[in-house]
């Protein structure tokens, strides 16, 4: 793998080594998380769901009162060119965008220059359906803001709570607020009882995860019943399978949550159907 300062970065509007894209220290992003941010998958070279990731982008720029400085049609080009450019054929884009540099106050600045990036990183190839050894969860509280459904930068409870569960012996963090499961620290969460899919509502709470819209529509496709309802831990701890899902991850089946066994700790039957008709969504859209 190429050294870090090697890689290259689309840095408001121009592509230029990453060890020469400089951000001063007074970025709203740095001193506020004054931003948002975006990660979409590329496979064989191409993306997968950049369409929808930048809609998201649009709607997490605009709730937070900004406008992503470029035309979305002309951001998605640069997107792809820029994945050409570096080669890497399965990978994610890391994007960003913040209400740029300007003296240190809560208030928005009258003018500054939103700073908008984006870089391709390689990604390990994801477990096919059914493989790997399973997610271990662990539960903790949610002690997240109310505006979830927004990207935005400041993930420090997802990191703390993601940290706890990685130091812990567990593989991801899931959210547990008033009793109910919301989310996990970088990925969605479905429960499968009697052959239907549960997954909490997008909202306060939630991101709407775009792998998680993916899946819902297969689920459709397949005729598998879906209710977009909050479950409670103990309730989903209990059902018949459990998977998280994100851009890097696609779905992740669950063989352990707070020390108990899930589903025979295997990878159940709907969330292998629903990984496969993932992996042949994806072969599609970037064939
Ligand atoms: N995280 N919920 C949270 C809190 C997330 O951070 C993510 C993704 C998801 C899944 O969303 P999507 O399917 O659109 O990736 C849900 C990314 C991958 C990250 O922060 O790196």
């Amino acid at each position: 793998m190429k050294p870090v300062t090697d890689e290259l970065v689309w840095f408001n509007g121009k592509v230029m080594p990453l060890s020469q894209a400089k951000v001063g220290l007074e970025d709203r992003g740095f001193n506020f998380a004054d931003g948002i941010y975006e990660v979409v998958r590329f496979y064989r070279g191409k993306t997968f769901t950049l369409a929808e990731h930048l809609q998201r982008l649009v709607r997490s720029a605009q709730a937070i009162q900004l406008i992503v400085p470029a035309d979305i049609e002309d951001l998605a080009r640069d997107v792809r060119q820029l994945i050409t450019d570096t080669g890497i054929k399965e990978g994610m884009v890391y994007l960003q965008l913040t209400r740029g540099e300007a003296p240190r106050a809560h208030a928005f600045p009258e003018k500054s220059r939103p700073t908008l990036f984006f870089y391709a990183r390689p990604l390990p190839e994801p477990w096919k359906p059914g493989r790997g050894e399973g997610c271990r969860l662990l539960s903790a509280v949610d002690d997240r803001w109310h505006k979830c459904w927004i990207k935005s930068l400041a993930l420090l409870p997802n990191v703390l709570a993601k940290n706890h569960a990685l130091s812990t012996g567990h593989d991801e963090a899931v959210f547990i607020h008033e009793g109910k499961v919301t989310e996990c620290s970088a990925s969605n969460i479905f429960c499968v009882r009697g052959g239907k899919v549960l997954t909490s509502p997008a909202g306060p709470k939630v991101l709407p995860g775009i792998t998680r819209l993916v899946i819902l529509k297969l689920a459709k496709k397949l005729g598998i019943p879906v209710e977009e309802k909050a479950v409670g831990r103990d309730e989903a701890i209990a059902c018949d399978e459990v998977f998280i899902s994100s851009t890097t991850r696609e779905l992740n089946w669950v063989r352990e949550w707070d020390g108990t066994t899930v589903d025979s700790g295997k990878c159940g039957p709907i969330t292998r159907a629903l990984h496969e008709a993932f992996v042949a969504e994806v072969k599609a859209e970037t064939k």
